[in-house]
């Protein structure tokens, strides 16, 4: 049965991803409504081969509407799910702002599909760096209980936005001219050419010396996996890359599971390609993530330095599976529970 839809934020980064996946999965919709701030307001863009027009998002802006999917920023989010549940929409939301509410499911479909069903209006998708790592590591924590998780992420400026990636690239062919003085506007440091371990960019440290980024990835994991016993530390840095996210995961088990093993449950995994053939350089790359829908991993390893132990690099394209295709999927398995 076709539904109406609403994309909050439609002209960002996420939001033409949203357009282009729903494209390609023939999602059933019967009138798509558009909507960003009062700048983008007129603005045409292309679904399915027609012209729609982006409206300027108001309160009034979900009347019909059966499914929002929001990636429009937290505070949009906090101010504008409300009015949209009462007009009796179900959003998918991709911001931070109701992530770690009690009453409020954070879902990866590959994970823990079974919390939709327990939604009050809103279903928060979850942070970039989570989604992937918590696919890779779902099938390694059934197995042998995943006691401890270390993980140092490398991820993508297109994270940050449309801006994020019009900054890296201004920025890059800046210095390869050598031209001095580029005026930078969302990076607190050159991005080009650097590594920056501080994510957010325009988030100030918490008082534990963690970025926010870092605590999302601690508290998310044990949401979605639920398991509170799991301990996680993280590292999150932002790399000059346009699009895909890459992490190194070390994580340490209760039960012995040996490299082997952990490749045979990756090879029948669901979203998970495994790509791990070091004597022909074969492993995950940002590169090759890119428009993919699954979650990449290779240079699989047992760590030595303890008795259970395993190494991982995992990628993904953290605009698709990290943000919109994991929306989507959520929004088709709450199509499912409604039609059946
Ligand atoms: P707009 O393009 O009109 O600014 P990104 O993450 O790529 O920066 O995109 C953010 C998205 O959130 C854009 O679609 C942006 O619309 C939208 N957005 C930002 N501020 C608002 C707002 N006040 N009301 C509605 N949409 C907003």
């Amino acid at each position: 049965m076709a539904v109406n839809i609403a994309v909050v934020g439609a002209t960002g980064a996420v939001g033409e991803e949203f357009l282009r996946i729903l494209e390609t999965r023939k999602f059933p919709i019967k009138e798509l409504r558009l909507l960003a701030s009062r700048r983008s307001a007129g603005k045409k863009m292309q679904f399915r081969g027609a012209d729609y027009t982006v409206q300027e998002l108001s309160k009034h802006s979900f009347q019909g509407i059966k499914i929002a999917l929001f990636s429009a920023g937290a505070s949009i989010s906090r101010e504008y799910v409300p009015y949209a549940i009462e007009s009796g929409a179900v959003c998918v939301d991709n911001s931070s702002a109701f992530r770690m509410d009690d009453d409020v499911p954070l879902v990866v479909p590959e994970v823990n599909p079974q919390e939709i069903a327990k939604h009050h209006g809103v279903i928060a998708n979850p942070n970039c760096s989570t989604i992937q790592m918590v696919v890779a590591l779902k099938p390694i924590h059934d197995a042998a209980r995943i006691k401890r998780i270390v993980v140092s992420t490398y991820q993508a400026v297109s994270g940050a936005g449309l801006k994020a990636i019009d900054e890296l690239q201004k920025e890059t062919m800046s210095v390869l001219s050598g031209k001095e003085g580029f005026k930078r506007y969302l990076f607190p440091h050159q991005i080009a050419f650097n590594v920056l371990p501080q994510i957010p960019q325009n988030n100030a440290f918490l008082s534990n010396g963690y970025t926010s980024e870092e605590l999302k990835m601690i508290n998310e994991t044990k949401k979605i996996m639920g398991d509170n016993s799991i301990r996680v530390t993280a590292t999150t840095v932002r790399v000059p890359v346009v699009r895909g996210h890459s992490e190194s995961v070390n994580v340490e088990t209760e039960k012995k599971i040996t490299a082997a093993e952990v490749k045979r449950l990756f090879s029948k995994a669901p979203g998970v390609t495994l790509m791990d053939d070091p004597a022909n350089q074969v492993y995950p790359l940002a590169t090759n993530a890119v428009g993919k829908d699954d979650v990449f991993v290779g240079r699989i390893r047992e760590d030595e330095s303890i008795a259970n132990g395993i190494n991982l690099w995992v990628v993904s394209d953290n605009l698709r599976k990290g943000a919109a295709l994991n929306a989507i999927q959520i929004a088709e398995m709450l199509l499912c529970q409604t039609a059946g």
